[in-house]
């Protein structure tokens, strides 16, 4: 099949490439390695069924051509913000990379009568809700970071685009994701602290932040078993792990592995890393669990195995 990646040299994006290319598949990845880079994607660069196009997915009229040229089949729209703290402070980093990125796919897919898209969201779009079970029927989706709202957005336009085109779509709400590559969040920040500085760690937060943390590989799998299947209409699935770690349990973790002894952990305090952070979830995964598919990985292994592959 011929596929276009929106953000396909970023974290996530970079493994689903690496995959869907095992698979004989024809990828064409943009990215505008705001975040990602050519390093990600460098073991397969030269694969003959792999182009990368340096852009800004944001541009309808560049991903048309694209999508026209290279006769794209399917899409897979990975192209976001994906720094949090950096959009809290400046909202259209999400108003554009994150939710027009997302108009200009559903747009160029109009045009060129392309009906297949694999959307990556977030558990950011149900908002804090504390102690309750998310499932996808969870009505009141009240997202509290401009990330959440954009990709809330998001999918509303996905919605009415795949009704006025019957457009076949799967959307992935991910928890916490994270592998080999990984380039922000919770660990890589305790990582890059500990290096400068062993004796003493800064923890946003007070530590009890407690999320789902997936490994990436277990996602690409459950990706391509959903997304390829031919369901048609639009779906949407939450998908994660059913345990979780705290973050004071990462640090423990990270320390240990890095072997920094008698660390001082100086906690920010609140209860969450920072304004817009939604510092507990639990889902339901019912839904995806019915594809037969389940995580190799719990949140706790996840963790032990992306810091193995992160400090080697
Ligand atoms: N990693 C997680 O824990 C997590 C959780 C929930 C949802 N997601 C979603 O999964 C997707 C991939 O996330 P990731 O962790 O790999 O992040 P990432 O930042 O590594 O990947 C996103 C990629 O999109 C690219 N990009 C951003 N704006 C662009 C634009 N305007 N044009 C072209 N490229 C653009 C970035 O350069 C980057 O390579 C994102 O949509 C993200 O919102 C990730």
């Amino acid at each position: 099949m011929n596929i276009l990646i929106t953000g396909g040299a970023g974290f996530i994006g970079a493994h689903l490439c690496r995959q869907l290319l095992k698979q004989g598949n024809r990828i064409v990845c943009v990215d505008n390695f705001e975040l990602g880079s050519r390093n990600n994607v460098e073991d397969f660069l030269k694969n003959p069924h792999f182009s990368l196009i340096e852009g800004d997915a944001s541009q309808i009229d560049f991903l048309d051509s694209i999508m026209a040229q290279n006769e794209t089949e399917m899409v897979f729209h990975m192209a976001a913000n994906s720094d949090i703290q950096k959009s809290a402070i400046s909202p259209e980093i999400d108003f554009v990379n994150t939710f027009s990125t997302t108009y200009s796919v559903l747009e160029a897919m109009r045009r060129n009568k392309i009906k297949k898209l694999f959307f990556a969201s977030t558990s950011a779009v149900y908002g804090e809700k504390t102690g309750c079970m998310l499932s996808e029927n969870t009505g009141d989706l009240s997202p509290i970071s401009y990330y959440g709202g954009a990709k809330f957005a998001s999918e509303a336009f996905i919605s009415s685009y795949s009704y006025m085109n019957d457009f076949d779509v799967t959307i992935f709400r991910f928890p916490n994701v994270i592998g080999p590559g990984l380039t922000h969040g919770v660990i890589f920040d305790f990582i890059r602290k500990l290096k400068n500085d062993s004796t003493r760690l800064e923890i946003l937060g007070d530590g009890t932040q407690r999320k789902p943390y997936l490994y990436v590989m277990d996602l690409v799998d459950a990706i391509q078993k959903v997304s390829l299947s031919g369901e048609k209409g639009v779906h949407i699935y939450n998908i994660g792990v059913e345990d979780a770690t705290t973050v004071k349990e990462i640090a423990d973790m990270v320390c240990k592995k890095m072997g920094c002894n008698g660390v001082q952990y100086l906690y920010t305090g609140g209860n969450r890393g920072w304004k817009g952070d939604v510092p507990q979830f639990q889902y339901d995964l019912t839904k995806i669990h019915k594809w037969g598919w389940y995580p190799q990985y719990t949140s706790h292994e996840a963790v032990e195995k992306t810091l193995d592959s992160v400090l080697q």
